[in-house]
């Protein structure tokens, strides 16, 4: 951790959750807790509950959980160091010099020299495009229609022409050519003498990462000619599959649905028609990256891409990123091929927002670019498409989808329903088996830690890893009774292993164990959520005789996992016997507190 335990908890006891939750969510007052409807899943009745005392947060819908850091970083989407600096703020807690690497500390101040370098390099173009060598540029954004408060907004500008204008401009401002060079706004010369800059005579786009700083830029070209868009290079700032653009201002929507356009126009067009909710992936084809990144923020996407044929086909490649991370599909196709910029210019906000309300859902769409495939007057052709579209139904799991589809198809091709449908059934049975198969190959060839841990994070494993260490809180004394039979090493989660760890080691130092404190240090959300469980999801036991039972139980359950997960990796029968012999005596072991 950059700084010292006693300013994270410092700080932590300064900004109370109640409070601090409070500026987000409305909270109402039950007893010594606080419930409100939950940020972070959709909801009608308020599952989310703040433990003003414990100072934890807990949603009995979701399962969020966390102290005051963990909700900063789930809600602000920042990890925990970005958590910590803005609950100082807060409180009006200065910080330390953060304690970096030698190596580290120079990437950190690289960074800041080309966040620095970008912004004076936005600062630069736009004074370029209001001065007169920008006129040109300014009329063609006028011609696009894009007002001056929206141009101000994205910070557009203007790169002159030149060979070296920003490279002069940013000298002048004190950076060297090495940063220039790896911010990538400026390049060396081929011959290796001197330095020219990427971007001339082009309007210029700032790219924002999700906190609204620039990292990049996007420069079109004012008339025809190649390429049409210019973007910055991946640089230490810029990873184009995690960048969006204008997700820092659609994410401040808090709109769990989010329109996907291919570029900056149409991102921009449709922002100043008052749909703020949208993001275009730049530069390269939507990815796993970009479907990661989405995710945090919203549940669904409306895929809105050119109608040409590139338009759909980038189209069809992203509909199964976006599934399989989880998010719901919808896709709109702008009528006449124009592209979503030029619709909204020219039939305004109110006709386009009838195409919002009208977004297909992905499988009909699917399901009509396959039509256009195939002539369904041609009896073969006929067949060959109803086989194809029996295909994407069968992957879709919701039977009341599956339904509408199928009779949309079955409309399409004049084939009864139910022989489409035994079409399906034969190709689930074989999607089914195939998967079976591969199931079991994976089980018998290759054993892995990763499908073995399923079994060591089943729901009873975790519980009892979790009353356990719950007990152990609360009562010194049962933690002294257990300490030599159930070492921080048994526990078979890491964060229920740390959190062993540092229960034992504050006992020993006679400290207390503040629940809020230890989260503290699980600075990854889902460990923090893990540890909030103990507390969260416990009753408090005070009766001697189920505090034993919880106790013999979840003891026998945690070692003999571990035993079996050793199993796994021995190498001789030998050992096999020593594992066998080490859980039979498990069986005979009994742990009693009542007499004690
Ligand atoms: P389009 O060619 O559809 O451009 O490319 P556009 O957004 O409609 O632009 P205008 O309306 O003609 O100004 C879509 C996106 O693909 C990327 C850009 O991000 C662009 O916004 N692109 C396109 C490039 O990166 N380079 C190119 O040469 C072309
Ligand atoms: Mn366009």
């Amino acid at each position: 951790m950059l700084y010292p335990r006693e300013l994270i908890e410092e700080i932590r006891f300064q900004n109370d959750i109640v409070d601090v939750i409070s500026q987000y969510v409305p909270l109402k007052q039950k007893g010594n807790s606080y419930f409100g409807i939950c940020p972070f899943h959709h909801e009608k009745t308020p599952s989310f509950s703040v433990n003003s005392e414990k100072q934890f947060y807990y949603c009995f819908g979701c399962g969020a959980a966390g102290n005051v850091y963990g909700f900063l970083m789930q809600m602000e989407h920042c990890n925990f160091v970005d958590a910590v600096q803005k609950l100082a703020d807060r409180a009006n807690i200065s910080l330390p010099e953060p304690e970096l690497t030698p190596k580290a500390q120079e990437m950190e101040r690289l960074k800041q020299r080309l966040f620095e370098m970008h912004k004076t390099a936005g600062r630069f173009y736009y004074d370029m495009l209001h001065s007169a060598k920008g006129e040109e540029a300014l009329a063609y954004l006028g011609k696009r229609e894009i007002q001056p408060n929206i141009q101000r907004k994205f910070g557009l500008g203007y790169a002159p022409e030149g060979r070296r204008v920003l490279y002069e401009h940013l000298s002048e401002q004190g950076f060297t050519s090495d940063e220039m060079v790896k911010s990538g706004l400026v390049m060396e010369n081929k011959d290796g003498r001197g330095y020219h800059d990427r971007f001339y005579n082009r309007l210029m786009f700032p790219i924002f990462d999700v906190q609204g700083r620039v990292i990049g830029f996007g420069g079109r070209i004012l008339g025809k000619g190649e390429p049409k868009y210019l973007n910055s290079p991946e640089t230490i700032l810029f990873n184009k599959s995690r960048n969006l653009y204008g997700l820092h201002l659609a994410r401040k929507t808090r709109n769990k649905e989010l329109i996907l356009v291919e570029g900056y126009m149409d991102m921009i067009s449709l922002y100043q028609a008052g749909f703020h909710n949208v993001a275009a992936a730049l530069g390269t084809a939507f990815n796993q990256d970009h479907a990661a990144v989405l995710k945090k923020y919203v549940e669904s996407v409306i895929l809105l891409y050119d109608s040409d044929e590139a338009g759909t086909r980038a189209a069809l490649r992203a509909i199964p990123i976006l599934v399989k991370n989880g998010l719901a599909v919808r896709v709109i196709q702008v009528p006449d091929g124009k592209d979503p910029d030029e619709y909204i210019r020219h039939k305004g906000a109110q006709e386009f927002s009838k195409l919002l309300v009208n977004a297909e859902h992905y499988i009909s769409f699917e399901v009509k670019c396959l039509q256009k495939n195939y002539n369904l007057e041609n009896p073969q052709h006929k067949v060959e498409f109803t086989t194809e579209a029996a295909k994407i139904l069968a992957g879709l799991d919701n039977a009341i989808e599956q339904d509408v589809y199928l009779a949309q198809v079955a409309t399409m091709t004049n084939i009864e329903e139910t022989a489409i449908r035994n079409e399906m059934e034969k190709m689930k049975t074989k999607q089914e088996e195939a998967f079976s198969k591969e199931a079991q190959r994976k089980r018998i060839q290759n054993y892995t830690e990763q499908s073995a841990a399923q079994f060591y994070h089943s729901k009873g494993i975790m519980e009892a890893q979790r009353s356990i260490l719950s007990l152990w809180i609360a009562h010194k004394w049962i933690y002294d009774k257990m300490k030599h039979l159930l070492l921080p090493e048994d526990f078979l989660d890491p964060a229920y292993q740390k959190a062993a760890m540092l229960i034992g080691k504050w006992y020993q130092n006679e400290e207390a164990i503040v629940p809020a404190d230890l989260m503290s240090y699980f600075e990854i959300l889902e460990e923090q959520q893990k540890i909030t469980a103990i507390f969260a999801t416990k009753e408090e036991v005070e009766n001697k005789y189920d505090m034993e039972k919880i106790i013999n139980e979840g003891f026998r359950l945690i070692k003999h996992a571990g035993l079996e997960r050793k199993k796994q990796t021995v190498h001789s029968i030998e050992e096999l016997q020593i594992l066998n012999i080490e859980q039979r005596k498990l069986t005979q072991l009994y742990i009693t507190i009542l007499d004690g």
